[in-house]
């Protein structure tokens, strides 16, 4: 029999506790289908006394996740300890250098370091695996990087963080708060160790940025993402959303423009009858606009234990089932040499339809004075409505709510500044920008 591939696994987390039980589950099944067994050979863990509920007898244990990383009994090193910096580069560079093929589940560390990453690997003719880095166990990153080569990709989009979809659904579906839908998010281990990743949209700009990279061939640049997160969207904002015919979901775009690629991670509105606006709770979706192909939708568990051991466990297969001396293909679908600098489209020429929720003073002039200011700047609306809320006539305030055709956003701006200053509002201009989708 073809000898077996000897995996690491560095961090035995939910995803590292989940691919040690799946492999040893189906252990008969992988073996077949690759032609040669997948071993776990050694493991490395903070603790090594916790209980998992896994089995980890017949592997060797190393406290240092970078010694396990160069270590000669391992063929693969698989990275699940996240972080950007740390063990989690010392341990993947090492691993690199070293000539393991490495397979990581982590987009902090690929959206920071990616690129110089992909150089070594590319550099010692080792494979760079990074599925579950994007939508957990949807298989995006193998079909962008390797099926798509003869297409012109114009725009990605989609719902990349698990716990900011749940959010949203549970609150829209069951009218409860933010905070709730939160600790429960957590409690069920879609999370980050730092939510305010997941809410902020930090970790969906990691995620996009890869994803940038594959789709225009340009060098990831996180730092180059427009980011806006969900904590401030409001039942008021949701309802107002469905009466006009629109879902709010935390997107992240990435968009060829005239002047450069826009990279934009915020709260959207898109068309309820759109099919990412079906996309509900954990789930994420990726739709990737091609010249040839029209619109593709990606869908399916997009974070989890399970969903995101399945990717890893795909990459680690798709490694046992490559042959020594076989030339792999680029980290990034093009090879790290080539890779383009990223050339950043200002956000302020963004151009789209907008909403825009005001809350204003109940008198004389106000619905005036602010389509006075839209007009002013060029802005054509769809619709302006007041709008009655039970919170409004409690206080006497009322709610106005527009709708613009496609516009700039500096004129967006620029009108909104100029509602504000007029001195009409009693609360935050609320401004969600409203996204074409299939
Ligand atoms: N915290 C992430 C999410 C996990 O909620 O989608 C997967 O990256």
């Amino acid at each position: 029999m073809t000898e077996a591939l000897h995996v690491g696994i560095a961090g035995l987390g939910t995803v590292g506790a989940s691919v040690v039980r799946i492999i040893a589950d189906r252990k008969e099944m992988l073996e077949r289908e690759c032609g040669r067994p997948i071993t776990i050979t050694a493991v490395s863990a903070r603790d090594r006394n916790r209980d998992r509920g896994i089995a980890l007898s017949g592997m060797r244990w190393f406290d240092d996740a970078s010694a396990l990383a160069v270590s000669d009994e391992i063929d693969v090193f698989v990275e699940l300890i996240g972080g950007e910096d740390g063990v989690a580069l010392d341990s993947v560079t090492k691993a690199l250098k070293a000539g393991h093929h490495v397979v990581t589940a982590n987009k902090a560390l690929l959206a920071r370091h990616g690129f110089d990453l992909a150089k070594i690997a590319e550099d010692r003719g080792v494979l760079l695996n990074y599925e579950a880095a994007v939508a957990g166990g949807i298989p995006v990153i193998k079909p962008m990087r390797e099926s798509l080569s003869a297409n012109t990709i114009s725009r990605i989009y989609g719902i990349l963080n698990g716990t900011c979809n749940y959010i949203l659904t549970r609150m829209e579906d069951e009218g409860i708060s933010f905070e709730e839908c939160l600790a429960d998010a957590q409690r069920l281990g879609f999370a980050e160790a730092d939510p305010t990743f997941d809410i902020g949209g930090h970790d969906t700009a990691h995620k996009l940025s890869i994803l940038t990279s594959i789709a225009f061939g340009t060098r990831i640049a996180p730092d180059d993402v427009y980011l806006e997160g969900i904590a401030n969207i409001t039942q008021a904002d949701i309802s107002a959303a469905r009466e006009l015919g629109y879902r709010i979901k935390l997107l992240g775009v990435a968009q060829r423009t005239e002047s450069g690629i826009e990279q934009r991670v915020h709260p959207t509105m898109v068309p309820f009858s759109s099919v990412i606006a079906q996309v509900a709770g954990v789930l994420n979706a990726v739709a990737v606009e091609t010249d040839i192909l029209g619109e593709l939708l990606f869908s399916g568990p997009g974070a989890g234990g399970n969903a995101t051991a399945s990717a890893v466990i795909g990459d680690i297969a798709d490694i046992a089932k490559s042959r020594p001396g076989f030339q792999h293909g680029p980290v990034f679908g093009t090879p790290a040499k080539d890779l383009k600098p990223y050339k950043r489209a200002r956000m302020k020429s963004h151009e789209g339809g907008y909403f825009i929720r005001l809350t204003v003073y109940d008198r004389t002039g106000v619905f005036a004075a602010i389509a006075r200011r839209m007009a002013d700047n060029n802005i054509s609306l769809e619709s302006i409505v007041q709008h009655s809320t039970s919170a409004d006539d409690q206080n006497d305030n009322k709610t106005v709510i527009l709708v613009t055709h496609e516009t700039t956003e500096s004129a967006v701006r620029k009108a909104v500044e100029g509602i504000t200053s007029d001195g009409h509002l009693v609360d935050k201009p609320q401004v969600i920008r409203i996204e074409r989708a299939g």
